[in-house]
């Protein structure tokens, strides 16, 4: 259905009222403001109205600081999962948008919002993920080089974004890479011929880890950080 059609058949409002409505940004769908009346709106699909929402599971945004020795799944019969630290009800509903390995630990996003957490971790949208690595060797100059030149996975038959380095350390910095491949900060480094031995992830994005979350920790993202992933 049309979202004007939609809008004035789920409220009082006239037909002219509600694409005034949505031409002044009021009306969200998938969590993006849409101004085009003739936009399209399936079944599924959650719309709000200001605070009201028209159609649509309840939307659940979470961040966790996640701690080393959790998988990032729903699952697993060996290792504890970071749905563990989750309340039980929003489990069948919640999915990780961008994993971290078992051993990094940080911000980890969670939602059942799937056209917003696309936008937030496919790799063409190019949102900067901010890393805080620490290294078996010492980091060289020609690490920060290297990894702004972009480095080729094979696997993927790739480059990488150019990535910025900043050294914090002699064998400690902070990275932010533009792409979520596969262990791709671990493979970044095994490239220049170093080791991670340590990684946090610090931000997606406009969404910070909030400092005031201990490891297992988690809360609700704020309307700033959920708009802050844009179409
Ligand atoms: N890169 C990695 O190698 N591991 C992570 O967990 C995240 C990014």
């Amino acid at each position: 259905m049309r979202l004007d059609k939609f809008i004035c058949k789920h409220t009082p409002y006239s037909h002219q009222r509600s694409r005034w409505l949505i031409a002044n940004g009021r009306v969200r769908v998938a969590g993006r403001v849409v101004r085009d009346s003739r936009a399209w709106v399936d079944r599924f699909v959650s719309v709000w109205l200001d605070d009201e929402q028209l159609q649509g599971r309840p939307a659940h945004y979470l961040m966790l600081n996640k701690p080393r020795g959790y998988l990032s799944a729903t699952e697993d019969p060996q290792h504890p999962t970071v749905l563990e630290l989750l309340p039980r009800e929003l489990h069948p509903e919640l999915h990780i948008g961008g994993r971290l390995d078992r051993s990094t630990s940080g911000l980890l996003i969670l939602t059942n919002d799937g056209l917003w957490s696309r936008r937030l971790t496919e790799p063409k949208q190019k949102v900067p993920k901010v890393y805080r690595v620490v290294t078996l060797e010492p980091i060289t100059p020609e690490t920060a080089q290297r990894f702004a030149e972009g480095i080729y996975l094979a696997y993927e038959g790739l480059t990488t974004s150019p990535a910025q380095l900043q050294l914090l350390g002699e064998r400690e910095a902070r990275l932010t890479i533009y792409e979520g491949r596969y262990h791709q900060v671990k493979r970044m480094f095994a490239q220049v011929g170093n080791r991670v031995t340590a990684l946090h992830r610090e931000s997606m994005g406009g969404i910070a880890l909030d400092p005031l979350l201990s490891p297992g920790e988690y809360r609700t993202l704020t309307e700033a950080e959920i708009a802050s992933v844009s179409a």
